[in-house]
This record gives C-alpha cells, sequence and structure tokens, in this order.
C-alpha cells in the first residue's frame, strides 16, 4: 500500500463519519485525488423515500464538479468503516461508477480506485470497474 493510497483512505474513512445513513445503518466515505493535489470527500445521505438515497462517491463526485472541476481526477477511495458489515470488499455502485466516469473522462484519466476491505484495501482501475464506458 503507498502513502497515497493510505492517506485518500484515510480521509474517504473520516469522510464517512458524516453519512447520513440511519435506514441502512451502513456509512460510506469517498476522497477523490485530484492532480492538483486537492482531495474532496463525500458521504453517503440517506432519505425517507430510500430509493433517494445519494451515494459517498456520487455526493463527492457532485461536490467536485459544483467547485468547477472537470478532470483531474486522478484516484478515488471507497471505504466502509470497519464495524459489523465493515469486513467485506465495498466497490462503487453502477451508478456511481458511471458519475466517476463523467468526470474522469473530462479529463482523460482512468483513476486508480482503491476499495476498503476489513482493515485493508484492494485496487482496482475505473476501466476495470466500468469496461467499455459510455463517455461524454
Ligand atoms: N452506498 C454508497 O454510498 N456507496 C457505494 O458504493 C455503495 C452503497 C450507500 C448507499 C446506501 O446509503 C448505503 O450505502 C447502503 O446501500
Amino acid at each position: 500500500m503507498t502513502d497515497v493510497a493510505a492517506r485518500l483512505m484515510a480521509a474517504a474513512r473520516a469522510a464517512a463519519a458524516q453519512a447520513y445513513a440511519p435506514y441502512s445503518d451502513f456509512a460510506v466515505g469517498a476522497a477523490l485525488l485530484f492532480d492538483d493535489g486537492a482531495v474532496i470527500t463525500g458521504s453517503n445521505v440517506e432519505n425517507a423515500s430510500y430509493g433517494l438515497s445519494l451515494c459517498a462517491e456520487t455526493n463527492a463526485a457532485a461536490r467536485a464538479m459544483n467547485e468547477g472541476r472537470r478532470g483531474g481526477l486522478v484516484a478515488v477511495a471507497v471505504a466502509r468503516p470497519k464495524r459489523d458489515k465493515g469486513e467485506a470488499l465495498i466497490t462503487p455502485c453502477g451508478r456511481c461508477r458511471q458519475v466517476l466516469n463523467e468526470l474522469a473522462a473530462l479529463g482523460g484519466t482512468d483513476p486508480v480506485v482503491w476499495c476498503s476491505e476489513g482493515d485493508g484495501m484492494r485496487e482496482f482501475t475505473l476501466s476495470q470497474l466500468l469496461p467499455h464506458a459510455f463517455g461524454p
């Protein structure tokens, strides 16, 4: 595990503390690293109308785009802080893969995606998680 990976994962774990997930009790944090060194985080925000819940990765990407970012995405970390349900690998859901792809594709990058698995992590690229993506 590189230092960059460990630090980005720590940011994702910290972001999960802000999750609003009373319905699933499944807090998730995401951290996006950009080519200028900026880190933008997000957490999942659920809704009493369950299907309206927003994932951590989507919230992080929306935050970044609302700050004017259009590309430059070099890495993503997704964390599910270890608890009873926290042992398993967590990867971005299908919608989040597509949302991340839009931001990445605007800058022509294929970001590395670090996914927490218990206390550790597994490494993928976005193109591995979303092959032959439909993009801008
Ligand atoms: N969730 C995320 O925030 N990111 C993922 O990659 C998977 C799922 C959220 C959505 C919902 O609030 C909770 O986790 C349980 O599915």
